[in-house]
C-alpha cells in the first residue's frame, strides 16, 4: 500500500528538479502556439522567432505542412529519422526520460514490485536507463520491455548482455489489445508499469489492458489538461498523432488507479501551459 505524504518526500527532490526545468523552458509556449498558428495560415515564420524548446516541433510542422502541400504525409521521407533522433537529445527529451526511470525505480522499491513493465520501449533509451538505475541503487527487480513491434524487440533484448546482473524479457504487446498469456505469465505482482510516448499512438482505452497486469502506472505522455488546442495539436493531426485529452482519460484512471499524482501539475498551474507530461496513478 503506497502512502502517498512518504511517496511524494521520497519523490520531492527530482520533482524539484524536473518542475524548475520545465518552468523554465515553458514560460513563454504561447509564443509557439502563436507561431504555429502563423504557420498552419501559411504565414513565414523563422525558428528564431520561436522558443528553443520547441525548436524539434517547429521542424516537424515545418516538414508536416511541406508534405501537405506536397499530397501527403511520407514517414519514410528522411528528415523525419533525422528528427527523431534530433528529439531524442535534447536536454528535455533526456530528463522526461530519467525522471520516468527514476520515479519508476523509487515505487518499485516502495511498494517491493516483483516485477517492472516497459511498454512501447521502442529504441530502449528507457529500458536502458532503468537498467542502469537497478544496478546503481543494488536492486534487481525483474524487467519485461514490451512493444508492438517485434523487431524493437529483437535490438532491446541485446541489452541483457551488458547488464549481465538484470533480468530483462521482452514480450510483444500492442497495448490497445488485453495481455496474452504469454505476457501475463512473466508478470508477478505487485507489478510497475511506465511508458514514454507510446499511448499517444496507441488509445487512451488501452488502460483497461494495462489494469490486468499493473498496480502502478507511471505515465510519461503529452496529456492536455484543459482541452484547450492549438495550430500544433491540429496540425500534428494528419500525421495520426492526436491529442491525449486528460478528460478521456481520468474515468479510466479513476476506475482502475484511483491513486494519482499529477507529478508537473505546477508546471500549468504556473504558466498555463494546457499538458501535464507525467502522471503517476496506483490502485491502493
Ligand atoms: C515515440 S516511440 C517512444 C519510444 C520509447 N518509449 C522512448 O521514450 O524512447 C513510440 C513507441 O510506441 C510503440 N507503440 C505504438 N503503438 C503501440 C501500441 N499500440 N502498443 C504498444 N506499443 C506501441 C511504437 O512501436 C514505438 O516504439
Amino acid at each position: 500500500m503506497i502512502q502517498e505524504k512518504d511517496l511524494a518526500e521520497k519523490l520531492s527532490e527530482i520533482q524539484e528538479r524536473y518542475i524548475n526545468f520545465m518552468l523554465d523552458s515553458l514560460k513563454d509556449w504561447r509564443q509557439w502556439a502563436d507561431a504555429s498558428q502563423r504557420m498552419a495560415d501559411g504565414k513565414p515564420v523563422s525558428k528564431d522567432e520561436v522558443p528553443e524548446f520547441f525548436h524539434t516541433e517547429y521542424e516537424w510542422a515545418k516538414i508536416v505542412l511541406d508534405m501537405e502541400d506536397q499530397g501527403g504525409f511520407n514517414w519514410q521521407d528522411p528528415r523525419i529519422a533525422k528528427l527523431f533522433a534530433a528529439a531524442a537529445q535534447t536536454p528535455f527529451y533526456k530528463l522526461w526520460g530519467e525522471t520516468i526511470t527514476e520515479v519508476s525505480r523509487v515505487l518499485a522499491q516502495q511498494i517491493n514490485a516483483k516485477t517492472l513493465i516497459e511498454i512501447g520501449a521502442g529504441r530502449g533509451n528507457l529500458t536502458r536507463d532503468m537498467l542502469v538505475k537497478l544496478s546503481r541503487n543494488n536492486m534487481s527487480v525483474p524487467l519485461v520491455a514490451t512493444d508492438a513491434n517485434e523487431t524493437i524487440l529483437e535490438n532491446i533484448a541485446e541489452l541483457q548482455d551488458d547488464f549481465p546482473e538484470q533480468s530483462l524479457r521482452t514480450c510483444l504487446w500492442d497495448v490497445n489489445r488485453p495481455p496474452e498469456d504469454l505476457l501475463k505469465n512473466q508478470i508477478k505482482n505487485p507489478a510497475v508499469l511506465y511508458e514514454r510516448a507510446s499511448i499517444t499512438y496507441a488509445t487512451y482505452g488501452s488502460l483497461e489492458n494495462m489494469a490486468q497486469v499493473a498496480d502502478v502506472i507511471v505515465l510519461g505522455d503529452y496529456f492536455n489538461y484543459t482541452g484547450e488546442l492549438f495550430a500544433y495539436d491540429t496540425m500534428f493531426d494528419k500525421i495520426g498523432v492526436k491529442p491525449l485529452l486528460y478528460k478521456d482519460v481520468e474515468p479510466l484512471l479513476l476506475k482502475h488507479f484511483p491513486n494519482q499524482i499529477l507529478f508537473d501539475q505546477q508546471v500549468h498551474e504556473s504558466v498555463g501551459v494546457p499538458n501535464i507530461s507525467l502522471i503517476i496513478a496506483w490502485k491502493r
